[in-house]
């Protein structure tokens, strides 16, 4: 049995389309959960709309991506239609993902966001390319983090994941922090880095931000770790998000502490596909090794063997 559940919210499949990826508009959003997500996730949506960075904004490499979007898109009051479209038309749980530069603005494009009735909204901290005042992702401080999260529960009354950032030395106290202040979840992790790839033949970075965000299968262990710290620190539902290409690596989430695995650069290299492929794999792990539920594999490596 795959169902799970994220704060209340009941999932088909332990899988979710992570921000970002094929998430702009409301008919990619429902046709990615038509092609077998168990959730789908928005691109991140700011009060007012971003152009982003100049292209190209992504470069492969071997072992993933490293990208530098810019978080572009067309403002809450212009994407409203796009979520609700989705809510309408998926027929699965839609997760609305929202950032903000200000601890104001997160608490106005909160609740404008709320209008549409998403099921989950995800609190994006944690984008490398948006800083607080100091010049820090909010996700990098436990304090700031706290009262991001305090501003967003008093501005809805969905359910709220925030979206923590793998490049701190300790996730935990950030986790406990934003828990502290009512998160109903947790997504771990947004990208690592940043990091830079270079065109040899060029001479030059492959990036004209010249920097971005790494994603994909060599993130893996550090999103693992951080999915086991925070589960460790909080217990809260977490998606567990960061280089999940295959069901053996959602199984890993799983076995972190993850509710759900988020996909993102995974869907790059199977398409939609990888939805529906991933939860066959996963099936198969659990008949293999006699698991009879998600909830019943969830958080097993905390055990002592
Ligand atoms: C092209 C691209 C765009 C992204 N845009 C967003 C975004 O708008 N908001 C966000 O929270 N994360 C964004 N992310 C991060 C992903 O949601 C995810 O956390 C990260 O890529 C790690 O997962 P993955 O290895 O499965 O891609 C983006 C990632 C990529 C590759």
């Amino acid at each position: 049995m795959l169902s799970t559940e994220l704060a209340g919210v009941k999932l088909k499949s332990p899988t979710v389309l992570a921000s970002g990826i094929l998430g702009v508009t409301g008919a990619s959003l429902a046709a990615v959960a038509k092609a077998g997500a168990g959730a789908v996730t928005s691109k991140s949506i700011s009060l007012q709309g971003r152009k982003g960075h100049p292209t190209p904004v992504i470069a492969t490499y071997s072992q993933g991506m490293v990208n530098a979007v810019g978080l572009s898109n067309a403002g809450v009051d212009e994407t409203l239609a796009e979520i609700e479209f989705a809510v309408k038309n998926a027929g699965a749980p839609v997760i609305a993902s929202i950032f903000a530069s200000t601890i104001t603005e997160f608490g106005k494009v909160a609740g404008a966001v709320s209008q549409a009735n998403p099921d989950i909204i995800e609190v994006n901290i944690s984008c490398p390319n948006v800083e607080d005042e100091f010049g820090r992702p909010f996700a990098c401080d436990p304090g700031i983090a706290a009262v991001v999260t305090k501003k967003v529960k008093k501005s809805t009354n969905i359910p709220i994941f925030v979206k923590l950032s793998p490049n701190v030395p300790n996730i935990a106290p950030i986790a406990k922090a934003v828990q502290n202040e009512g998160a109903d979840g947790i997504t771990a992790v947004n990208t690592v880095g940043p990091g830079m790839v270079i065109n040899i033949e060029a001479a030059a970075p492959v990036l004209t931000n010249k920097v971005g965000g790494v994603s994909g299968p060599a993130i893996k262990p550090i999103a693992v770790k951080c999915v086991y710290e925070a589960y460790k620190a909080t217990g809260l539902p977490i998606i567990g998000t960061g280089g999940v290409t295959t069901g053996r690596d959602a199984v890993e989430m799983i076995m972190a502490g993850a509710s759900a695995a988020g996909i993102g650069t995974g869907v790059y290299y199977r398409g939609p596909e990888i939805f529906s492929k991933v939860s066959e794999e996963i099936q198969e792990f659990m008949d293999k090794e006699g698991y009879k539920s998600i909830d019943e594999m969830r958080g097993v490596a905390h055990e002592e063997r």
